[in-house]
């Protein structure tokens, strides 16, 4: 599938980093076909001496007769990037943006290229454990997006979506997500200590039970409630921990933290269109 494909990397930080490391170690582009460009020479030694990968620091060097040109780098660098890259894109290259909030329009607009596919990874991507959802404009080929599925394939789980709306929906609850759950197994971890555990003791805990809870949810196929309702007996500590977080209005506020973080990605998606 991705034989004799070049790809380069614009911006090849702890993303593109994750990104080149799952393509080599799974041997689907040979190092010498991929490009990782970066204006910090450390990062660029580190990643030619660990997957010897080609790297430069000139982009305009690094997209020069490339099949994929993967956009990593961080937002507030996009209009720059955007201004040094315009017209130097091979016409059939396909142009695969990571870059968060920034809309297919915007992309497009800026390089003035077409073929664009538009990915919302999460942070579980630096241990192969992502949930990318992607986007295509109608110009990608069926070919290309063989190939997107196969490079977001070497980060975790990918998902294909029809429509750029939903990878505002899906910013606010797998791009975000990791972050809502960390601090969730934060205060569980807090909790533990109040009561007496050592914070060491608690964390393993604490892991445990939401790595085994996502594993048994998997597994059994059984919705949450159904799984929530097993472990409840009448009267007892789990109904009584429960009543509380309903108390506390726990569903509601996770809920809105959702639907704002949701709007807020609308919102700078729009800003960005129009500025
Ligand atoms: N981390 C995540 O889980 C996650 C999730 C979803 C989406 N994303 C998106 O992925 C993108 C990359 O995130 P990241 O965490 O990998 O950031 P990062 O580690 O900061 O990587 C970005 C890299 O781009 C380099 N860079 C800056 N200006 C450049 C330029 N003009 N040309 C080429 N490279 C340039 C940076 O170099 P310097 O450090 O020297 O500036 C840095 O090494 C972001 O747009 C982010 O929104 C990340």
């Amino acid at each position: 599938m991705l034989q004799n494909t070049k790809v380069c990397f614009i911006g090849s930080g702890a993303m593109g980093g994750a990104m080149i490391a799952g393509l080599t170690k799974k041997e689907l582009i040979r190092p010498a076909d991929i490009t990782a460009s970066d204006p910090y020479p450390a990062q660029l030694e580190k990643l030619a001496a660990t997957y010897q990968v080609n790297t430069t620091s000139n982009n305009r060097e690094a997209v020069k007769d490339k099949d994929i040109i993967v956009l990593s780098i961080k937002p507030q660098s996009l209009g720059e990037v955007g201004a040094e890259l315009r017209g130097q894109l091979p016409s059939k290259a396909l142009v695969l943006s990571i870059i968060a909030g920034a809309p297919i329009a915007k992309i497009s607009q800026l390089l003035h290229h077409y073929s664009v596919v538009r990915v919302m990874p999460n942070t579980p991507a630096l241990v192969s454990k992502a949930m990318s959802v992607w986007t295509a404009t109608d110009e990608v080929s069926e070919h290309q997006r063989n190939q997107v599925k196969t490079i977001l394939a070497t980060l975790g789980e990918e998902l294909y979506v029809d429509h750029e709306d939903y990878l505002d929906m899906a910013t606010a609850l797998s791009g975000t997500g990791p972050a809502y759950v960390f601090m969730f197994m934060e205060a569980m971890i807090d909790a533990g200590v109040h009561m007496g555990f050592s914070r060491r003791i608690s964390e393993q805990l604490v892991l445990q039970t939401i790595e085994g809870s996502v594993a048994f949810a998997r597994d059994s196929q059984r919705h949450p409630a159904e799984l929530r309702n097993m472990v409840t007996s009448p009267g007892g500590t789990t109904a009584e921990a429960l009543y509380q977080l309903e108390k506390g209005g726990f569903r509601t506020v996770l809920s809105k933290a959702i639907w704002a973080a949701y709007q807020k990605s609308r919102y700078l998606g729009g800003l960005k269109n129009n500025g």
